[in-house]
């Protein structure tokens, strides 16, 4: 786990005809990724395409789903469990703030965390801030304080690098062992502040992810 990580947050975005438009274009651009892991968040609907996707264009992509049910599976109308996720994703994003705010718990992402682990998957677990408690098992966090999320086009307010290593440092302080990556209005402009810190082990893009143009330079900047 030494490279530096790319985790694209697709959120609520792309149909089926605009995952593979998006595959189309991306794999026109040429960009090293040594060193570099990078993995495709798409939502539930995209996950078994954009693994059959990144095998045709035989990219050096991997898959993550952004959200897992609490729920093993079974009699849960509109959950998906990790046991299904896994199917498709090594790694699943949890306890994103957008999620946060619409009433995830501590409590529900401890568990989230817990089924993740045991089917062999890696969380990424995002927070807000050193406070966020990181529950036993993970090893990938995402610093994203709230307030820098979403403003990315020409006047993308991402928090200064300064400001976000010592969140990082604060972080890794409980726990050295932890990868610690930023988010927050990331873009091919600004992503190699945050990546040429020793401290930041990588970034997560939203909406700079969605254009392909756009995520070959984070990839090539990064
Ligand atoms: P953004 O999203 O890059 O669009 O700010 C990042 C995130 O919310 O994960």
């Amino acid at each position: 786990m030494g490279s530096t990580f790319i985790v694209a947050n697709w959120k609520s975005n792309k149909t089926v005809a605009q995952t593979k438009d998006w595959f189309a274009q991306i794999s026109s651009f040429k960009f090293s990724v040594s060193n570099k892991q990078i993995i495709i968040c798409p939502s539930f609907t995209q996950l078994e395409l954009v693994n059959k996707l990144i095998n045709e264009y035989n990219l050096p992509f991997k898959v993550g789903a952004q959200d897992v049910s609490v729920f093993e599976q079974g009699a849960h109308t509109g959950e998906v469990s990790a046991e299904q996720i896994k199917e498709f994703a090594e790694y699943v994003i949890i306890g994103h703030s957008e999620r946060r705010a619409a009433g995830e718990t501590d409590k529900q992402i401890e568990i989230k965390i817990k089924e993740v682990l045991s089917l062999g998957m890696e969380p990424i677990l995002c927070v807000q801030n050193e406070q966020t408690p990181i529950p036993q098992g993970v090893r990938i966090v995402a610093y994203e304080p709230p307030n820098a999320i979403s403003t990315s086009g020409p006047d993308a307010k991402a928090t200064d690098p300064k400001d976000v290593i010592k969140t990082v440092l604060e972080i890794k302080s409980k726990n050295p062992q932890l990868k610690v990556i930023y988010g927050g209005s990331v873009n091919g402009a600004n992503v190699n502040s945050f990546t040429k810190m020793e401290e930041i082990d990588g970034v997560l893009p939203g909406a700079a992810s969605l254009d392909p143009k756009e995520f070959a330079e984070i990839i090539k900047n990064a």
